[in-house]
Order: structure tokens, then C-alpha cells, then sequence
């Protein structure tokens, strides 16, 4: 059963499993926090280069998110101690920055959360580092076409299952793998919320989109099957057959007509090459 809850500014939310409803000030503060996360990912267009370790990419999202007045969710979340996640190539998602630098044909996915005002803006792309080949490129357009033909089924009357179903046709249609171990969340005053959005599901299932409810999308695609495997750290997920994956993520607001994407860019850096 679904529980809706319409939330006002100052009540305490809780992860209770309902599906908060917001009002027009709740969508102020997350337009800040994802224009906010949205300016981090630009700004980094033109640092992701050969050479460059995922150490200094995350030295960057902190000092943006911390100049922007924010702080990265990500620091101290369940343990975790950086300012961004930074996928390479087979990683799906959740990379621990470090020493890895990064070299010519990488592909790779930033994921930044800022926490701006009590709101949390939760946003990835993917970026090219170099000359990279074809196949990964493929791979990385029709992941970003992933998250925008679900976010077109994002409007009220619709249901939740219609955006995974929309997801997964696109990408298998591909031949690739929709990874199945992560999904999109709500969002707002919480991290993580009710409810879960699968991105591989059937049309019609799941809670219906009422205007006010805030999430994310962010579909995990893998060139080869959809497998997961989580390394000994406990955060890194990787492909099982070590194919390449692509992830891109928006945070987004159902309005009375369709949604509000908080985390586009300014500068329209939507797609590499960028
Ligand atoms: N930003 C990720 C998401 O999209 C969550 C990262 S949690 C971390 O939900 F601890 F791994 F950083
Ligand atoms: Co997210
Ligand atoms: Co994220």
C-alpha cells in the first residue's frame, strides 16, 4: 500500500516509508540545492582530464559545495568519507575517490549531492576522459537518453513503473544490461526516501505521481548483462562480467503538469562531449 504525506516547511520528516507531498517552498529550496549540484558537475567539465586522480575531482566538489555554502551528504553517510562518488569505466557506481588517476579512453561518472538549506540536491553525469571509443560513447548517450525518456513519463496521473518500463525498453533495445541493485530514491529534506524507483519495470505498476513528490532517476547501464558485484570495500559496485557501465542522474519535482528538473545545467553541459 502507498501512504502519501503532505509535508509543510519546519514539520520533521521522517524515513517512514510514506511519500511526502511539497509545497512551493520545499521546491525553492530544492532548486537551489540542485542548481548547486548542477554548477559542481559543470564546473568539473573541463578539469576531467588525462592525468587528473579522482582525489582531486572530489577536492573540487568539496570546495564548490562548501563555497556554495553546502555540505557533500555523501561526508559521513553509512561511514562513507568523501565529498562525491567517482565510477570508471566497469564501476557502476559508488567509486571511492583516491589515487587513481585517470587516462585517455576512461569513461567516468561523477555523482554529487549537496545539502544546501536542509535540501539535498542529487545529480551524476558521465564524462570523457580523451579520446574515448565508440562503443563507450554509444553507451553513454543512450544512458543519458535513459534518464530523459524516463523523466518525460514523470507527470502526475502517471505511475511510478511507467518511468522504469520506459527505461528499460530503451536500453534493451540496446542490448544492455539495466542493473537491477540500485534505484532511484526520493528526495527533499532526507537523502534517501520512499519511494524506490526501479528503472527496469512494468508500465502501469506501482504508486501514482501526485504533484509535490521529489526523486530521483538514475539508470545504471551496463554494455554486457546486468550482474553487480560489490568489491571487498563494501561500496564499489562493478559489473559482474566487467563490462562497461554508464550512469546519469537527476533529481527531479512532479508540478501539476508534468515535473521540474532541479539539477539541469546552467550552462546546458547536459551531454558529453561536452
Ligand atoms: N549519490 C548517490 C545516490 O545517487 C548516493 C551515494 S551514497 C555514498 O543516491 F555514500 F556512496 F556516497
Ligand atoms: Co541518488
Ligand atoms: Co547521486
Amino acid at each position: 500500500m502507498t501512504t502519501y504525506q503532505t509535508v509543510e516547511d519546519g514539520d520533521v520528516l521522517l524515513r517512514d516509508g510514506t511519500i511526502k507531498l511539497h509545497g512551493p517552498a520545499a521546491f525553492e529550496g530544492m532548486r537551489k540545492a540542485g542548481r548547486l549540484a548542477a554548477e559542481t558537475l559543470d564546473a568539473l567539465v573541463p578539469f576531467v582530464q588525462p592525468g587528473v586522480t579522482t582525489g582531486q575531482i572530489d577536492d573540487l566538489v568539496r570546495q564548490m559545495t562548501l563555497d556554495g555554502g553546502a555540505v557533500p551528504a555523501t561526508m559521513g553517510y553509512r561511514g562513507y568519507e568523501h565529498s562525491c562518488c567517482t565510477s570508471i569505466n566497469q564501476v557502476i557506481c559508488h567509486g571511492i575517490p583516491g589515487d587513481r588517476v585517470l587516462k585517455d579512453g576512461d569513461i567516468i561518472n561523477v555523482d554529487v549531492t549537496p545539502l544546501l538549506d536542509g535540501w539535498h540536491g542529487d545529480s551524476s553525469r558521465m564524462y570523457l576522459v580523451g579520446d574515448v571509443p565508440i562503443k563507450a560513447r554509444r553507451l553513454v548517450d543512450v544512458t543519458y537518453e535513459c534518464l530523459m525518456i524516463g523523466i518525460e513519463k514523470a507527470k502526475p496521473g502517471a505511475r511510478l513503473g511507467d518511468i522504469g518500463a520506459a527505461i528499460q525498453q530503451h536500453a534493451e533495445r540496446h542490448r544492455y544490461g539495466v542493473v537491477r541493485e540500485f534505484c532511484g530514491h526520493g528526495l527533499g529534506r532526507l537523502f534517501h526516501d520512499a519511494p524506490e524507483v526501479v528503472h527496469a519495470a512494468r508500465a502501469g505498476t506501482g504508486p501514482e505521481l501526485k504533484p509535490g513528490m521529489f526523486f530521483t532517476i538514475e539508470p545504471m547501464i551496463n554494455l554486457g548483462k546486468p550482474g553487480m558485484k560489490m568489491l571487498d570495500d563494501g561500496w564499489t559496485a562493478v559489473t559482474r562480467d566487467r563490462s562497461l557501465s554508464a550512469q546519469f542522474e537527476h533529481s527531479i519535482g512532479i508540478t501539476e503538469t508534468g515535473c521540474e528538473i532541479f539539477t539541469a545545467s546552467p550552462l546546458g553541459l547536459h551531454r558529453p562531449p561536452y
